[in-house]
């Protein structure tokens, strides 16, 4: 399966992808984390990425084709992958087109996650992530039965620099300009498919499930 599921900042991606990547056996790529992990290494692509991630706009496209065709050329992405939060613009379309093509391979699916606003506001304003290893919760639907510090790991708890009330701001508006169009452009060739992203992380995992088996 090789998929790529998007929506709105916060709808709920990376907590599905988790659960796809692990149901499906195929590998999830989320390219804020893997560009989180490279500004928390001080890597040459985090160091030019970190100003513009904070401020809630795209990093540039040459810069996301470069990370992105890279990882795609790793041998365990053979049996298919979940892509979180790319494409994201009508150019990344184009570079994940040749990426795929140069593979002699294709998309299956497209999955946008649909929630209102004030759903997405809740989401973002109340999740905290761990600073060790990346876990994500949320203080009122998911928190940690350790309070402050991580199930996992008992790293410390806390908020994503781009979650603020701001920040968020600019990112929904990022993504209403730069990032719903690339669903009409899925929709004409036949491989969006619209699943609802309201209720608890299991009932929206039944419904892409169901969705993903159907279309
Ligand atoms: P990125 O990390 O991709 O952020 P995003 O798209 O804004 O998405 P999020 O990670 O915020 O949310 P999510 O949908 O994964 O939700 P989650 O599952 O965590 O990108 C960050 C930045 O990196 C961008 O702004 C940009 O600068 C840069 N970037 C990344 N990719 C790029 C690209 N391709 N091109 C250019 N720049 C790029 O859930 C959110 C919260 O809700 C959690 O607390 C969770 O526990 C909770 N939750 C989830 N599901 C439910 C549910 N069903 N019910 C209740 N709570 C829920």
């Amino acid at each position: 399966m090789r998929l790529v599921l998007m929506g709105m900042p916060g709808v709920g991606k990376g907590t599905q992808a988790m659960r796809l990547s692990e149901s499906l056996g195929v590998v999830h790529l989320s390219t804020g984390d893997i560009l989180r992990e490279a500004v928390k290494a001080e890597m040459p692509l985090g160091l030019k990425a970190k100003d513009t991630m904070a401020s809630g706009k795209l990093v540039p496209d040459e810069l996301i084709g470069d990370m992105i065709s890279e990882r795609l050329a790793r041998q365990d992405v053979g049996s298919g992958f979940i892509l979180d939060g790319f494409p994201r613009t009508i150019e990344q379309v184009a570079i994940l087109d040749r990426v795929l093509e140069q593979r002699g391979t294709s998309l299956d699916r497209v999955v946008l996650l649909g929630v209102s606003e004030q759903e997405i506001v809740r989401r973002l304003s109340g999740r905290r992530v761990c600073e060790s290893c990346g876990a994500v919760y949320h203080m009122e639907s998911k928190p940690s039965s350790k309070g402050e510090a991580c199930e996992r790991c008992d790293g410390a708890l806390a908020q994503r620099s781009d979650d603020t009330e701001e920040v968020i701001r600019e990112r929904l508006r990022v993504y209403r300009e730069q990032t719903l169009p690339i669903a009409d452009a899925y929709r004409e060739r036949g491989l969006l498919v619209n699943v609802e992203g309201t209720g608890a992380p299991e009932e929206v995992f039944a419904r892409l499930q169901a969705e993903l088996v159907a279309a």
